[in-house]
C-alpha cells in the first residue's frame, strides 16, 4: 500500500478523534481544574496508535470507521489515564510526557490522580452512550467487558503491578513477557478486538485478530524499551534512561540491545503471519504494524 494512503487515513482519523475528545471533556459539568487536567494530557499529542488500530480494524471489515469514534475515544482516555498514573512520583516518577511536563508537575499529585480516575470512568460512560444505530446493547456490553478486562487487574493494571513489584529484581524472560503483555499488550489487543466486536465478527476472526494484536502489543513495548535507551528525548517526548533509573527489567536488560531487536523482529513477523490468515482487507493494519517496528517515538 502507498504510504500516502495510510498517512491520510491516519491524519483524518486523528483529527476526528481529537475533536471528539475535546468536545466530550468540554461538555462535562465538573470543576474546571479536573477538566483542564484531563484535557492537558489528552491534548498533549500522542501517536493515537490504539484508536488507529480500532479504525484500521473497522476498515479491514469494510465498515464505516466513524462507528468507532466513541470506543476509540474511550480507549485513548484509558491509555492517557494510565500514562498520568504511570508518571506519578510513587510509580515511575517522570517529569516529561508527550513533550510537556507531566500532569502531576502541573496540577499536583492529587489532581493528577483524580484526572486519571475521571478519564477511566468517563471512558465507560462514552461506550454506554454509543448510539443504538452504531452498536446494539449486546455489542456495547461486549465492548465494556473486553475493555474492562483489558484495563483492570487481569490486564493493564496487573502488568503495572508486576512492573513495579519487579523493580530491582532479577526477572526471567517469562516474568518480563507477563509484564509487557499485560501493561501494554492488553490495551493494544483490545483496540483491535473492539473493532472486531463492532463489526460483529465471528469468534474465529476475533481469535485470529487477537493473536495478531498479542504479538503487536509485545513488539510495541519491546520497541518502547529500546527507545528508552536509544531514543532522542526531543523525539520521544519523554526522558531517555528512565528504566535504568527505576531499575526496571526490560528486554534490552535481559537480552541485550541486539537480542531485544531480534525479539522485536520476531514478534512483528508473527503478527504479520497472523494478519495474513484473517482473510480480511488488512492494508491499514499492516501499515500500523510496519510503523510499530520502526517507530522512533
Ligand atoms: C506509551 O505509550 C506507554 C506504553 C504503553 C509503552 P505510547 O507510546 O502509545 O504513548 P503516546 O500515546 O504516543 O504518548
Ligand atoms: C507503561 O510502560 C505502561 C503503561 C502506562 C500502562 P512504561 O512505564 O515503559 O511507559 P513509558 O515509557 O513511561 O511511556
Ligand atoms: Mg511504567
Ligand atoms: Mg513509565
Ligand atoms: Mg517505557
Amino acid at each position: 500500500m502507498q504510504p500516502k494512503i495510510f498517512a491520510s487515513f491516519a491524519s483524518t482519523h486523528k483529527q476526528l478523534l481529537e475533536e471528539e475528545l475535546r468536545e466530550r471533556v468540554n461538555k462535562l459539568v465538573a470543576p474546571s481544574v479536573v477538566k483542564e487536567a484531563m484535557l492537558y494530557s489528552l491534548e498533549a499529542g500522542g501517536k493515537r496508535i490504539r484508536p488507529l488500530l480500532l479504525f484500521a480494524t473497522l476498515d479491514a471489515f469494510g465498515l464505516d470507521t466513524k462507528k468507532g469514534l466513541l470506543p476509540a475515544a474511550a480507549i485513548e482516555m484509558i491509555h492517557t489515564y494510565s500514562l498520568i498514573h504511570d508518571d506519578l512520583p510513587s510509580m515511575d516518577n517522570d517529569d516529561l510526557r508527550r513533550g510537556k511536563p507531566t500532569n502531576h508537575k502541573v496540577f499536583g499529585d492529587a489532581f493528577a490522580i483524580l484526572a486519571g480516575d475521571a478519564l477511566l470512568t468517563y471512558s465507560f460512560q462514552l461506550i454506554a452512550e454509543i448510539r443504538d444505530e452504531d452498536a446494539h446493547a449486546t455489542t456495547k456490553l461486549a465492548l465494556i467487558q473486553a475493555l474492562s478486562q483489558a484495563s483492570g487487574a487481569e490486564g493493564m493494571v496487573g502488568g503495572q503491578v508486576a512492573d513495579i513489584a519487579g523493580e530491582d529484581k532479577d526477572l526471567t524472560l517469562s516474568d518480563l513477557e507477563y509484564i509487557h503483555v499485560h501493561k501494554t499488550g492488553k490495551l493494544l489487543e483490545c483496540s483491535v478486538v473492539a473493532g472486531a466486536i463492532l463489526a460483529e465478527a465471528t469468534e474465529e476472526k476475533i481469535q485470529r485478530l487477537s493473536k495478531f494484536a498479542y504479538h503487536l502489543g509485545l513488539a510495541f513495548q519491546i520497541r518502547d524499551d529500546i527507545l528508552d535507551l536509544e531514543g532522542e528525548e526531543e523525539r520521544i517526548g519523554k526522558r531517555v534512561g528512565s528504566d535504568a533509573v527505576n531499575k526496571k527489567g526490560t528486554y534490552p536488560s535481559i537480552l541485550t540491545l541486539d537480542g531485544a531487536k531480534a525479539a522485536l523482529s520476531e514478534h512483528i513477523e508473527l503478527a504479520k503471519a497472523q494478519l495474513k490468515e484473517t482473510g480480511l482487507s488488512t492494508h491499514m493494519l499492516e501499515a500500523i504494524t510496519n510503523l510499530i517496528e520502526t517507530r522512533d517515538h
